[in-house]
């Protein structure tokens, strides 16, 4: 267990290892970063359910809340392992922070990189009742200013909930010839029905399967952009307000919203229509901006053609875009001066 995390009987930090195959990474065998959050959130999902069903109650499930801005730090290639390990870092009554840290390991040379660092919010739901929000049982923490800190990050990703807006009248329409490099040009749309395999013991559907195809919408609106390899730089908070029932058919579409000199900036939302014993319409169920990078042979990221922006609207959402790119590219500087600094 490391420094961070909880100590005494806490929950056992937990390590899921998996190689790498061609179906997981693109044509040019660079791993998709949806593979990647699906493995996360599975590892966080494990250890919040068997951290929230260890004392006696009702047995419950832990359903992905949020997930905090998520970047990308290198790529993962096919044949390589990637090594997740989760710990839970703080517990709120009713919720549960997972920290969990991605390592892709070349297992012929042993060479390590760490590859992601993410955080996860989880809720124990009641597998009674799924709208039953259970207690979580509190973690004891090696030092006091442990949990200090862990509060302080509950406090600010409550806070920023109440601040983030969810785009729930925006509607992505197709449009007939666009000029390359539009925002119509780009955009795309994917159609899934909702089985078994994508949903939690509550028949709901698992936030890293979302997720991922959150990620492969992305990739498609970035490569029809630009027309190279492209991968996923970083995802931005993510809050998941709504559950996906199975046997909803979910309508996953994307589009560009912003260029920077090397990166794209994309818009997903997730729409659901829950078909069976529902009489409910269709819903949005989440939204995140994802950015991706152009990469060359080498590695290296590559110029993107800029996006043309039409309509009002798509201005607006450029200058909103370049506002996101700007502040976190202040924050990246301000991080590395101060890594710099110590
Ligand atoms: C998560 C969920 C159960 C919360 O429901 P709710 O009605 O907001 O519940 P409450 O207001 O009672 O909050 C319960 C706890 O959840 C936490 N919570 C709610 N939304 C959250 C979010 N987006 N991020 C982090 N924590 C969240 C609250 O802080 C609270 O914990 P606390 O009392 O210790 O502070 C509900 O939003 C939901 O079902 N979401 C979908 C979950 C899912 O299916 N995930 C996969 C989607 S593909």
């Amino acid at each position: 267990m490391s420094e961070r995390g909880a100590a005494g009987p806490g929950p056992a930090a937990i390590q899921v290892s998996r190689i790498m195959r061609p179906d997981d990474a693109n044509v040019a065998g660079n791993v998709h970063g949806g593979t990647i959050l699906k493995m996360i959130e599975e590892a966080g999902a494990i250890i919040s359910t068997r951290h929230c069903n260890s004392q006696a109650g009702e047995p419950c499930v832990a359903a992905l809340a949020r997930v905090e801005r998520t970047d990308f730090l290198s790529p993962v290639c096919i044949g390589e392992v990637a090594n997740v390990s989760a710990e839970i870092t703080y517990t709120s009554r009713h919720s549960v922070e997972v920290q969990v840290n991605v390592m892709s390991e070349n297992i012929l040379t042993g060479a390590k990189k760490v590859t992601n660092k993410a955080t996860l919010w989880y809720v124990p739901l009641s597998l009674k009742n799924v709208n039953k929000v259970l207690e979580v049982p509190p973690i004891q923490y090696a030092r006091k200013e442990q949990e200090d800190e862990g509060k302080k990050r509950y406090e600010e990703q409550k806070l920023d909930r109440l601040e983030t807006k969810q785009r729930n009248g925006d509607v992505i329409f197709p449009v007939i010839n666009p000029e390359p490099h539009t925002v119509s040009y780009s955009q795309s749309s994917l159609i899934h029905l909702v089985g078994p395999s994508d949903c939690t013991l509550l028949g709901f559907v698992h936030g890293g399967v979302t997720m991922k195809l959150m990620d492969e919408v992305a990739g498609i609106v970035a490569a029809r952009h630009c027309k190279t390899n492209i991968v996923t730089a970083s995802v931005d908070a993510i809050n998941f307000h709504e559950k996906i029932k199975k046997g909803s058919v979910i309508t996953i579409s994307g589009r560009m919203t912003f260029t920077s000199n090397k990166s794209m900036e994309i818009e997903v939302f997730v729409d659901a229509d829950p078909f069976v014993d529902e009489p409910r319409e269709r819903y949005r169920a989440v939204s995140a901006f994802f950015t991706y990078v152009s990469l060359s042979k080498e590695g290296k990221p590559l110029p993107v053609p800029q996006l043309l922006t039409e309509t009002e609207d798509e201005k607006r959402r450029f200058e909103e875009g370049k506002g996101r790119y700007l502040q976190t590219k202040a924050k990246r500087q301000a991080q590395m001066q101060q890594a710099a600094q110590q």
